[in-house]
């Protein structure tokens, strides 16, 4: 039995990335990406390195579990035409400035999270750790209940909402935000 749900884990999960990916990349693509991507909670890197690849953009990956981010650097050396850098990293609590990172992707993350207050402070934070974000893109699949929790701590954060996607899936979405404090010329 562990058997098979290990088997059908190996073959749903690259399925499941697939489906996500592309619908990622289309919306990236259509936001002009200069600088670098970001991912937060990366796990093995798989998606970053592959949508900076397809974009021609350096990638960043976050991830607080070692395990994650061994294998996202075992990933990267698999692509060397990719600039990339991983990081294992709390993403509530993250101290450096990384001005590179033009947009942030978090996906099923937001899942594991209890989205309270505390969140506003993050993803505040978010815009001193990513000086130069322009947008925060985010996939989960999530409740309505918690899709409006998430919804507003966004705003009370000061992001701007943008764009949003359903999908086949249930709960699924992508939503796209906008970093209001960002001034255009900063970054070029
Ligand atoms: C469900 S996996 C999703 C991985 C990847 N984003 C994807 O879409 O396939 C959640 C990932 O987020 C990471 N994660 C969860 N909470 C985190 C936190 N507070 N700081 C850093 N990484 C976190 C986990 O270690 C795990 O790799």
């Amino acid at each position: 039995m562990k058997q098979s749900l290990e088997t059908t884990s190996k073959v749903s999960l690259p399925i499941k990335r697939y489906t996500i990916d592309k619908y990622i990349l289309e919306a990236l693509k259509h936001l002009y990406p200069k600088g670098a991507i970001c991912d937060l909670g990366c796990g093995d890197g798989d998606r970053v390195i592959s949508l900076c690849k397809e974009l021609n953009v350096k990638g960043y990956g976050f991830d607080f579990s070692q395990k994650a981010i061994v294998s996202a650097i075992r990933q990267a050396k698999k692509h060397p035409e990719v600039s990339s850098c991983f990081i294992a990293d709390d993403i509530s609590d993250i101290k450096e400035e990384w001005p590179e990172v033009e947009v942030l992707i978090q996906t099923l993350t937001m899942l594991r999270l209890s989205l309270n207050k505390n969140y506003v402070k993050i993803f505040e934070n978010y815009k001193r750790n990513f000086p130069n974000m322009k947008y925060f893109l985010v996939f989960d699949m999530i409740a309505s209940k918690t899709h409006s929790a998430l919804n507003e701590l966004l705003k009370s954060s000061h992001y701007e909402f943008y764009q949003e996607t359903t999908f086949p899936l249930s709960n699924s979405r992508l939503w796209i935000f906008k970093n209001k404090n960002f001034q255009d010329n900063c970054l070029r």
